[in-house]
């Protein structure tokens, strides 16, 4: 008999760095503290309502009520295949989609779906929290790819290169980023695109941020931009991001059908359909226009200017422009070692620690991302939320510039 309680697969999972800073904050929020959260990779826009008014009629048809095909309403998944075509050029049939429980569930599918243990994924870094602890819950071994502020946050094919090894099986690639905002250019996806496909790589490629790009730079699908990858590509997105719809929890992966059949099979004994509302809700999301995003967008650019310049009055800090997405990834390791408030913080942990506990400001630790150093604020809350936060680091830390 083992003594063990919780098993050592699941003991290992860190939380979710990202989630455990917001709970952190909404939780001093309810005890009437007044915290500034930067740390949800949420828009704060309500849900537009169109998408609205199609789950409110969905939900009063008793065919909704009842268990759907698990990896997807037939439907929806021809909508998504559709979309894609759209906005990525990618074309699948509606057999190639799994319809999961927000990009997450599309993770987690693709990486337990296409892992043996000790299988290698190659995952430029700074990363989105979920990736690597995806990737080990499957048995794979996440190899982490560097790439600084001086380098845009852009890893390049020589450091991709210098990671490869026998047991490499995918490259992670994921345009505008999560945490820093880097997008890639289309030569640059091209190129990283084809090297990969030299090398026998699957490509999974997070799209999820597709339609929230800045000063007029595109969004570019590997998928697409590098054809030479045949079938050896899983393309993941959701509706979370483009259309306010983060507690909806839609998402989904399309890649071959025999790896689209076999995720299938695993979220049929997981979890199996996504509710039937929240596809119905997708599909007019899916199939509606980018209105919504366009005008969310306007939003986000004003607030990306304003964080960027208020950020990088404060001395020490280098806070690159994101071209994407909704966050800033500023360095901060100029400020490291310093007095602040009689105290020295060493780490980022300790200086975003030291910033929620004297001016009550939540931000996320590059510790949650890769390397320590760093750290990621959203831009995706309102402009006086936006301008007090900010401006309450700027008092802790001094402005000089
Ligand atoms: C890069 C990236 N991919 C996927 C997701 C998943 O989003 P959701 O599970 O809410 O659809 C997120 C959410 O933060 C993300 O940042």
């Amino acid at each position: 008999m083992t003594s063990a309680r919780v098993s050592q697969r699941i003991g290992s999972i860190a939380e979710s760095a990202t989630l455990a800073v917001d709970a952190k904050a909404k939780a001093l929020k309810a005890a009437g503290r007044p915290v500034i959260g930067f740390g949800a990779g949420e828009p704060d826009f309500p849900t537009p309502q169109y998408i609205v008014d199609a789950a409110i009629e969905a939900a009063r048809q008793p065919r909704f009520h009842r268990y759907s095909p698990a990896g997807g309403l037939p439907e929806l998944k021809a909508a998504i295949a559709a979309k894609t075509k759209r906005d990525s050029g990618y074309e699948a049939e509606p057999s190639q989609v799994l319809v999961t429980n927000g990009g997450k569930q599309a993770v987690y599918n693709t990486f337990a779906t296409l892992l043996d243990p000790g299988d290698e994924v190659l995952l430029p870094t700074p990363y989105w929290t979920t990736y690597p602890e995806a990737i080990r819950l499957a048995g794979g071994v996440p190899v982490e790819v560097f790439a600084g502020p001086e380098q845009g946050y852009l890893v390049t094919v020589d450091q991709l290169e210098a990671a490869l090894t026998e047991r490499t099986k995918i490259l992670l690639f994921v345009s505008p980023s999560n945490p820093t905002g880097a997008v890639y250019s289309p030569e640059q996806v091209k190129e990283i695109g084809q090297w990969a496909a030299s090398k026998g790589l699957w490509v999974v490629t997070d799209e999820i941020y597709e339609h929230l790009t800045y000063d007029g730079v595109p969004f570019t699908s590997i998928a697409t931009a590098a054809p030479e990858l045949g079938d050896k590509v899983v393309v993941l997105n959701g509706v979370a991001k483009t259309y306010a719809m983060t507690g909806w929890r839609v998402g989904w992966m399309i890649g071959p059908a025999d790896v689209i059949k076999a995720a299938t099979n695993l979220q049929s004994h997981a979890t199996s359909n996504v509710a039937n509302v929240s596809q119905m809700a997708a599909l007019a999301a899916v199939s509606g226009p980018l209105d919504a995003v366009e005008e969310m967008k306007v939003a986000f650019d004003r607030r990306r200017k304003t964080m960027v310049g208020m950020l990088s009055a404060i001395e020490g800090v280098n806070c690159p422009t994101p071209k994407g997405a909704f966050y800033v990834y500023p360095d901060v390791r100029g400020i490291l070692g310093r007095e602040i408030a009689g105290i020295r913080p060493a780490t980022s942990a300790e200086l975003a620690a030291l910033i929620l506990d004297k001016v009550e400001v939540a931000i996320v630790p590059g510790e949650a991302f890769g390397p320590s150093g760093f750290v990621r604020l959203s831009y995706a809350l309102g402009d006086d939320d936006l301008a007090e936060g900010v401006g309450r680091i700027q008092e802790l830390l001094g402005t000089a510039k």
